[in-house]
Parts: structure tokens; C-alpha cells; sequence
């Protein structure tokens, strides 16, 4: 049982610094709980094994001590069993380490996507070509009906978009963590509040199948809306969203 007493060091230095550093930092800085970097605790643990095992063959009798169960186990026939069930062990080891480097990934890719890339000069929605440039939210002139069409927008949101974009329009939905990229958080600066109306009509009215090629390679799950909403209920749901977000949508003025 002498070889086993080189295992336990091992074991309990492993323990001492997977678990005492963080231990140690979580005295100093109460209420959390510091992890110690893989690339260090791998640093740590081979030299802790390589000065173990220096540390235990130092002497003849350390070596025997060492050696002696595994020249054992591999020369005695009355072990071969054990021997045979080790060979076993240790190549399935080695396959599943293999393994563990070569089975694909799902990182996200590191090509970049553009989140918002150049809009076409016109889309096809409702078999209609709309010239997205000049395109205006016809409702946005209604300033008598202006509350209720942002009440309709919402109603049109929470039975369509909240799955996903979440019930405080934060990206949060039931469904947001299930996808790469994300669904837009429009309480974010970084979406709605720098778009046009015109580009969100073309974003939400085509989804991700419409997104050129830049938008990749990311697939988006964003649904293609114009497929299920009518022309006025797309911009109702635009008008909520920016409402909601108290975001004034991004407009273009022409430079004389
Ligand atoms: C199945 C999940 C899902 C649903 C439902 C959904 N979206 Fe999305 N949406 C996404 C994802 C994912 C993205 C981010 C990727 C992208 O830009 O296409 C996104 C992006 C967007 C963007 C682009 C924001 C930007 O900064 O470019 C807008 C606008 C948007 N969604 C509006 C809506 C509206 C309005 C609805 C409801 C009519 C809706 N979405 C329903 C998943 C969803």
C-alpha cells in the first residue's frame, strides 16, 4: 500500500488549492469565491506530481516501494486479469482524451458578424418592393391615433415577439438562451435607439433568412415577420418597441 501514499499527496495539494485558495480569498473578500486559473492549476498540479514522484523514488527502497505493485501487476500471471482490466483503463483513458480534443465545438465562429449590416436599397414584403431608403412609417403621421396604435403595437408584441425579445424588451425571452446571436435587447443603446424605422421595418419584415451575407455566419433565429403580420401591424409593433424603450427612432436628414 506504499505506492498509494504518493496518490494521497497528490490528491490533497490538488484539494488544498482547487479548494483552500479559493477558501483563503473568500476570508478576504467575503461573499465570493475565487477560482483559480486552469492554466495555473495545471502549472501547479505538474510540479506538485513531478516533485512527488522525485521526492518518493529518491531512495532504493522509495523506487521499489513505488514500482513494485506495477512490476507486479504486470508480471505476475495470477494478476493478469488486473493487468489486462489496467491495459483496458488506461488506452479508453487515452481515447477519451482524444476525443475531448478533436469532437467539434460549439464556439461561436471567430469570424465577426456584423449585427447591422448595410440594408438593401429595396426588400420584397407582401410580394411589394419597398424602397427602404425613403421608406416612413405612414402611422407616425397619426398623431390622433398615436396611443392607440402603440397599445395595438404591444398587444402585437407579447403574442409574438416577447418568446423571444422578453417581457421588458431586454432580450430576456423564455426561448433567448436557446440562441446564438442573441435576441436584440432594444432597451440597449447599441439596437433600436441607433436604427432607422425604415431599417427596422426591413430587419423585423425579413428576420434572419434576410440578413446579407455580412450578418453571418451566425444563423439569427429572428423569424420572417411579413409572413405573419400585416404591413400596418409591423409598424404598430415598431412604434411599441421604440415607445416602450423611450427611444426616438434614428432619422435620416438630407445635407444641403
Ligand atoms: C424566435 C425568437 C425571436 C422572435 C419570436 C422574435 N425575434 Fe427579433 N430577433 C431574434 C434574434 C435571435 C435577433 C438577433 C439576430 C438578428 O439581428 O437577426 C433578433 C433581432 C431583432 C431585431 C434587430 C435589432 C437590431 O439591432 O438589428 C429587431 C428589430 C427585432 N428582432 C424585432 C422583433 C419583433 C418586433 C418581433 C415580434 C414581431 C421579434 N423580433 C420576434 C429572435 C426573435
Amino acid at each position: 500500500m506504499q505506492f498509494l501514499k504518493p496518490i494521497l499527496a497528490i490528491v490533497v495539494a490538488y484539494l488544498l488549492i482547487k479548494l483552500g485558495v479559493p477558501f483563503l480569498g473568500s476570508l478576504m473578500h467575503p461573499g465570493t469565491w475565487p477560482v483559480v486559473p486552469s492554466a495555473v492549476m495545471k502549472m501547479y498540479m505538474a510540479f506538485i506530481i513531478l516533485g512527488t514522484l522525485l521526492s518518493y523514488t529518491y531512495s532504493e527502497e522509495g523506487y521499489n516501494a513505488l514500482i513494485g505493485p506495477i512490476v507486479d501487476v504486470y508480471s505476475n500471471p495470477a494478476k493478469a486479469a488486473i493487468k489486462f482490466g489496467l491495459v483496458f483503463v488506461i488506452g479508453a483513458f487515452g481515447a477519451f482524451v482524444a476525443y475531448q480534443y478533436v469532437k467539434p465545438t460549439f464556439d461561436p465562429p471567430v469570424e465577426l458578424r456584423s449585427v447591422h449590416p448595410a440594408p438593401p436599397s429595396s426588400a420584397e414584403l407582401w410580394g411589394k418592393s419597398f424602397q427602404i431608403q425613403s421608406l416612413k412609417n405612414p402611422l407616425r403621421d397619426d398623431k390622433a391615433n398615436f396611443a392607440k396604435n402603440v397599445e395595438e403595437g404591444g398587444a402585437i408584441f407579447f403574442k409574438n415577439c416577447f418568446y423571444c425579445h422578453g417581457d421588458k424588451l431586454d432580450g430576456k425571452g423564455h426561448f433567448a438562451a436557446g440562441f446564438n446571436p442573441l435576441p436584440a435587447n432594444f432597451t440597449d443603446v447599441g439596437t433600436i435607439a441607433q436604427l432607422t424605422e425604415s431599417f427596422v421595418f426591413w430587419r423585423v419584415g425579413t428576420g434572419g433568412p434576410g440578413l446579407p451575407g455580412e450578418g453571418t455566419p451566425w444563423i439569427s433565429a429572428m423569424p420572417v415577420w411579413h409572413t405573419l403580420l400585416s404591413e400596418e401591424e409591423l409598424w404598430k409593433v415598431i412604434m411599441f418597441i421604440y415607445d416602450y424603450t423611450g427611444y426616438a427612432p434614428r432619422v435620416t436628414t438630407e445635407v444641403k
